[in-house]
This record gives C-alpha cells, sequence and structure tokens, in this order.
C-alpha cells in the first residue's frame, strides 16, 4: 500500500497543449491497436515511413543457393544496415546472435520444395512463432494456382489470426501462380487480396503500371528483388517502386548475390530513404565497395 500521506492533486494538465490526434504515419494503419502500430514503427523508418527488409529465407525452397551458403557470414554483418530481416526460424536460431536487435519478420510457412510441387505449405505452430519474438510474421498465397490457392489463403488468413491475438503485423507475401501474368493486373489482385484478408504488409513484385498495384493496396507494399541484376538495374528496380508509392523493398539476391552486398545494401538504403536516384545510389554503390578494398 503506498503511503497515503502527502497525496498531491494534479495542477499540470497541459491545458494549451491539445492531445495528438494526428494519423498514424503508414498507411492502412490508423485503426489497428498500439501493439500492432509499434512493431510496424520498428520495422518502417519514422522519417521516410519506408523499409529496406533484407530477405534470406531462400532456403527452405531452394538449400544453400548462391549467396547463402553461409548465413553467419554472408547475412549476420549486413544486419546492421537494414531495417529488418526476413528468415525461416532454423536460419534465424543458428545463425543471427540472439543480441541482434534489429525486427524479425519470421517467415511462418514451410512446406515442399523446389525438388516438387511447390507451395503445398503449411504454418509453424503458434507457440513457435512467437517463441522468436518477431516483429511481423510472413506467409505466402498463391494466387492463380489451382492446386494451391485455397490451401496457401487459409493458412494466410489463420496466421493473421494469430498475428490480431498477438498484436503482430502479418506480411502477405505473393507468389506467381505458374500460368499467371506477371502484371499489374495479376498482382493487384494477389496484393489485394493479401490486404482483404488482414494483411498489415504486402510483398510483391514491381511490374508496369505498378502505381495501380499499390493504390489499390490499402496497406504499405514493399517489392522482392527477385532474381540478380546489375546492380545499377536493381537499384533502378527499388527506385521505380519507391516512386510508384511502394513503402520499401524485401530484397534477397540483389543484395546477397552482388559482389559487393554491404555497399549493395547502402545503395538500397540511399534510394530507398534517402532519395538518391539509381544513378547516386550506383555511386555510392562504387564508392563503399571500392573503400572495402
Ligand atoms: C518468397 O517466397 C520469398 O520471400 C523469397 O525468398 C523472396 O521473395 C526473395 O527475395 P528476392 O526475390 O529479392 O531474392
Amino acid at each position: 500500500m503506498a503511503d497515503l500521506d502527502d497525496i498531491r492533486d494534479g495542477d499540470n494538465f497541459g491545458l494549451n497543449t491539445p492531445a495528438d490526434t494526428s494519423a498514424f504515419y503508414l498507411k492502412g494503419m490508423n485503426h489497428t491497436d498500439w501493439g500492432i502500430k509499434n512493431r510496424m514503427s520498428r520495422i518502417f523508418n519514422r522519417k521516410s515511413g519506408r523499409t529496406v527488409m533484407l530477405a534470406f529465407d531462400h532456403g527452405f525452397l531452394m538449400g544453400p543457393t548462391s549467396g547463402l551458403e553461409r548465413i553467419d557470414i554472408n547475412i549476420a554483418p549486413l544486419a546492421e544496415h537494414a531495417d529488418c530481416l526476413m528468415g525461416c526460424r532454423g536460419s534465424i536460431r543458428s545463425c543471427i546472435p540472439p543480441e541482434n536487435t534489429k525486427p524479425i519478420c519470421l517467415r511462418t510457412d514451410t512446406g515442399t520444395t523446389i525438388l516438387t510441387e511447390m507451395n503445398h505449405n503449411v504454418l509453424l505452430s503458434e507457440e513457435q512463432a512467437i517463441s522468436m519474438n518477431p516483429a511481423a510474421m510472413a506467409a505466402m498465397i498463391s494466387v492463380g494456382d489451382a492446386a494451391t490457392e485455397a490451401s496457401t489463403i487459409a493458412n494466410f488468413s489463420r496466421l493473421v489470426d494469430i498475428g490480431n491475438k498477438y498484436s503482430i503485423p502479418v506480411m502477405g507475401v505473393t507468389a506467381v501462380g505458374k500460368d499467371m501474368a506477371r502484371d499489374a493486373r495479376y498482382f493487384s489482385l494477389a496484393s489485394r487480396v493479401c490486404a482483404e484478408n488482414g494483411a498489415s504488409i504486402v510483398k510483391t513484385y514491381y511490374t508496369e503500371g505498378f502505381e495501380n498495384v499499390v493504390a489499390c493496396t490499402p496497406v504499405p507494399v514493399v517489392i522482392a528483388g527477385g532474381k540478380k541484376l546489375p546492380e545499377l538495374e536493381a537499384l533502378e528496380l527499388a527506385y521505380n517502386a519507391i516512386q510508384c508509392g511502394a513503402s520499401g523493398v524485401d530484397m534477397g539476391r540483389n543484395v546477397f548475390q552482388s559482389e559487393a552486398p554491404l555497399a549493395m545494401i547502402k545503395a538500397v538504403a540511399g534510394v530507398v530513404h534517402d532519395g538518391l536516384t539509381p544513378k547516386e545510389g550506383f555511386e555510392l554503390y562504387e564508392e563503399v565497395k571500392n573503400s572495402q578494398g
């Protein structure tokens, strides 16, 4: 019991300072609760409103693909330059030091690999996912693939239920159905399906007409980098996506398969956060690369 003597009435009510009723800085998040907003704020830079997520979840599908042979050597040193790390529980546990303070976007669906029919995925258990202390959780939906569309959307929807229970944002990852055209119409549909099912972030691919994909998706959209491109082209991809309203990138191969991954992630961050043009980003890439000797 607190000491009841000398209880002082408050007299500093800040009457000249109205309560802050300004909107939350990220698209579509105004009506989410404190926990979701707090976690989104760890992922998306408060000043730019954008994020550079580093994706290294490829191994559960592809095994030790180029640039991910040793996550402890290839990825861990890049962590401090990313805004968020996206990976699977196994590689995060074994290769990312637990002292890491960067937010984790945990890949929570797993299933088949490139050796068979992909995308027959299930979700990790709720307890396992929560034990990784994720700032966000990600699962893929396979829109347009008759064999896996329903099960992946069901997984996704269940993951959003779990996310909402603990106030953890869920990122929807749009896979490309085998027979689908990689165009704005398809990615608009797939992105919108993620958002309608409760995604707080949508990860999709850049394409011509991308401004429509972003406009019809009521939450922040980030792009995957896709296959490795020459560095300048990858920076152009990021730049074009940002110009169309994307809220950042969740890039993998174009960073960790670069000749100079550290220089590349810094250049991508320059484009995403600091408004560098692709040319300026490339100059930064060259400068950092050359300074590494
Ligand atoms: C898709 O299911 C995964 O998140 C991929 O690992 C990710 O999209 C790959 O990133 P990137 O295409 O930039 O290598």
